[in-house]
């Protein structure tokens, strides 16, 4: 392994328009929290750098709905979550944010670099815009009507229902969120970077050089690039955002994917003039913690930004989680379905360290995990209490009792001691290589068999029934538990910052170097100690079901949400009314369309003519089923191409409160063709 002389560590920016959750904890921010601060013991020279991520429609978009600016919108969440991060420990050396002047110069400035290098295309392309409100129409400004699923609420850029990535051309009938209007087809101009360019480089870098991350993002990285890289736009006509800095961009701002990650290297620069060393020197040792969601941003289009530049270095590892799950369901926002942090604090005043302690035991290093209050509990009460806390206090107690808190002499020793001692060194050099493995779940236990050890010890050599009959024997015995509490207070010091430092003071030791982690002399005979508390205490049931409680009214609440009928449209003029040609008609065919999993071809008999009209219904419909069906279509909508057929038409159909679609029928038999009124 390369030895470095210095550690950037970045953690994904947060986006500034939500309160953090314990998903964003458990999945970037606990683990490069625990891996900076392990560096920092270590003594090596190390920046951990995150901040807020400022840009972005969903930022604009509630600002809108709520009436108030982006700034205001950013203004709020950035000091929500700067707040929670420090109540957590999560200690970065900055925490920045990217509508900062020093960043809208370096994200500038880095464009113009590419720029003038002549590493991006310059592309014109039709793309929505809204004639009402004057302005092109970025994803999330459109919404349609899913051809995957029938959804008709779907973003530009995903469905929400059914999860599948759209383009905004995927859309049926496109509006704009905006105005409502539906939007036309107009050209603009923007810049791409020509990822084609550095596939090849890719491959050998990550897929050939890079063999040795985590399996996720090398699986992850490896399917993008297989697939073959396409130049990605990275500016957008949209007035919230950094400036495309050239002449003739008026009204287009660079693309929130490409000015974040810069946000990396302008909150390097705020903190330190020295930030050069940091981002130019090969001697730097780069880790970028993020999310799987981002994995494609970091390894695949950042590097290729950076390398574009030139005298960047790139990261040395990405190390990305999956997911987090809360009681087997997808932690999500607009449901409610999340425990967010600032409320776990009301909560759980001062037990910050448990949370960190639960995330991290179970942290969704290798797949998907899922984070049930009952686990929670247990790993407070049969782990922190039981055996981190309890070997504490027998050790604190019985030192206070036994010798006024006077650490004593260690006498002779047996081999059974010689073994315990080695084993603290060991054990030691266990967690910090998994720590230099990025796995954290394994670094944490390896921690905690430390606690183990000296609750094995303690119960095997039974200093309490020797005291009175062999003195020096138990002098021995608690001058080896007071070295196994003082290495605790090193080994856990990155994963438990608050509970050990509180055993410091207990212990009146200052905070010690990594290297010292495995010494069997920390605490010399005669050193004093002060009066132990306790170190964790028991969550009772009644904490845990008022919190699952409250999980169940917001599920309670968003079923209630689901079957509300949805609002009542605006008025139509009967006029307006009738220029819809709803009409009977019978499906004669239906098949699926190749390489979908919701889409129906049918074949349908509507009296004027045969025709073919695609449904995304294939999810709720057998073809064979359907064949005969006498059903109600619109008849003149305008045609459009879905998956490369001309569909012309749409089928109408109701929506059930669990998202199933219903075709709407007539009640008999009538001629098809005829008129709906
Ligand atoms: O997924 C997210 O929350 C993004 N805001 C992460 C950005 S990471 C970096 F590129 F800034
Ligand atoms: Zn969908």
């Amino acid at each position: 392994m390369k030895n470095y002389k210095r550690y950037l560590i970045t953690s994904a920016l947060p986006y500034a328009n939500g309160p953090l959750h314990i998903g964003h904890l458990a999945g970037v921010y606990v683990p490069s929290d625990i891996y900076t601060r392990y560096l920092r013991l270590k003594g090596v020279d190390v920046i951990s750098i995150c901040g807020s991520d400022e840009h972005g429609v969903p930022i604009t978009l509630k600002a809108r709905n709520e009436g108030i600016t982006p700034q205001e919108v950013v203004d709020r969440y950035h000091a929500i979550n700067k707040k929670a991060f420090e109540d957590f420990g999560i200690a970065f050396d900055i925490y920045s944010r990217t509508s900062n002047k020093i960043h809208y110069e370096t994200a500038s400035d880095f464009f113009l670099t590419l720029y003038k290098k002549g590493e991006f295309i310059e592309k014109t392309s039709e793309q929505y815009y809204d004639e009402e409100a004057g302005c092109f129409l970025a994803d999330r400004y459109i919404i349609g009507t899913c051809p995957h699923c029938g959804n008709e609420n779907a973003y530009g850029d995903q469905c929400e229902k059914c999860g599948n990535s759209l383009s905004p051309n995927d859309l049926i009938n496109p509006r704009s969120t905006i105005s409502g209007s539906e939007p036309v087809m107009r050209e603009t101009l923007h810049w791409y970077l020509p990822l084609d360019k550095y596939e090849g480089w890719l491959r050998q870098w990550i897929l050939e050089d890079h063999k040795e991350w985590k399996t996720n993002v090398y699986g992850q990285c490896k399917s993008w690039i297989d697939q073959g890289l396409q130049p990605r736009a990275v500016s957008r006509d949209l007035d919230w955002g950094v400036p495309v800095p050239v002449e003739g961009a008026e009204g287009k701002v660079l693309y929130v994917w490409f000015d974040a990650p810069i946000g990396y290297i302008s909150a390097t620069r705020e903190l330190t003039p020295d930030w050069e060393k940091y981002w130019k020197d090969p001697e730097t040792k780069m880790v970028h913690f993020i999310g799987k969601d981002n994995i494609v941003f970091h390894c695949i289009i950042f590097p290729s930004m950076l390398r574009a530049e030139g005298s960047y270095i790139l990261p040395d590892n990405v190390p990305a989680n999956e997911f987090l799950n809360l009681e087997n369901d997808k932690i999500s926002t607009s449901r409610n379905w999340a425990v967010w942090l600032h409320e776990y604090l009301e909560d759980f005043p001062g037990k910050q360290d448990v949370l960190r302690y639960s995330l991290c035991s179970n942290a969704p290093e290798t797949k998907d995990n899922d984070f049930t209050w009952k686990d929670f509990q247990a790993r407070n009460n049969n782990e922190l209490v039981a055996i981190l806390g309890n070997f504490v206090n027998r050790a604190l107690v019985l030192t206070g009792k036994y010798y006024d808190g006077f650490v004593p002499e260690r006498n002779e020793t047996t081999e059974f001691d010689r073994s315990v001692l080695d084993e603290i060194s060991r054990l030691k050099t266990n967690v910090e290589e998994s720590l230099e493995s990025y796995r954290f779940r394994e670094a944490l236990r390896e921690a905690m068999n430390l606690a183990r050890l000296g609750n094995k010890y303690l119960a095997d050599s039974e200093p309490w029934k020797l005291v009175k009959t062999d003195p020096d024997r138990v002098r021995t015995i608690m001058n080896i538990s007071m070295q196994i509490t003082a290495n605790l207070t090193i080994v856990l010091q990155p994963f438990l910052p608050f509970s050990m430092e509180t055993l410091r003071k207990w212990i009146r030791m200052e905070l010690r170097p990594w290297s010292d982690a495995g010494r069997d002399d920390l605490l010399p005979a005669g050193h004093r100690i002060g009066k132990p508390g306790l170190l964790f205490e028991k969550i009772e049931d009644a904490d845990i079901e008022k919190q699952i409680n409250k999980l169940m009214s917001s599920r309670k609440a968003n079923e209630a949400a689901a079957v509300q009928a949805a609002p009542a449209k605006d008025t139509v003029s009967f006029d307006d009314f009738t220029r819809i040609d709803i009409r009977t008609a019978t499906i004669l065919e239906a098949e699926k369309v190749p390489k979908t999993t919701r889409l129906l071809k049918l074949k349908i008999d509507t009296g004027l003519d045969i025709r073919t009209i695609v449904s995304g219904i294939a999810e709720y419909y057998n073809p064979a089923d359907i064949v005969g069906r006498q059903i109600s279509i619109v008849a003149n909508l305008e045609p459009r191409k879905i998956k490369g057929i001309e569909s012309k038409g749409m089928i109408l159909m109701a929506e059930d409160k669990d998202g199933k679609l219903v075709m709407v029928s007539p009640e008999s038999p009538v001629s098809n063709g005829s008129t709906i009124k």
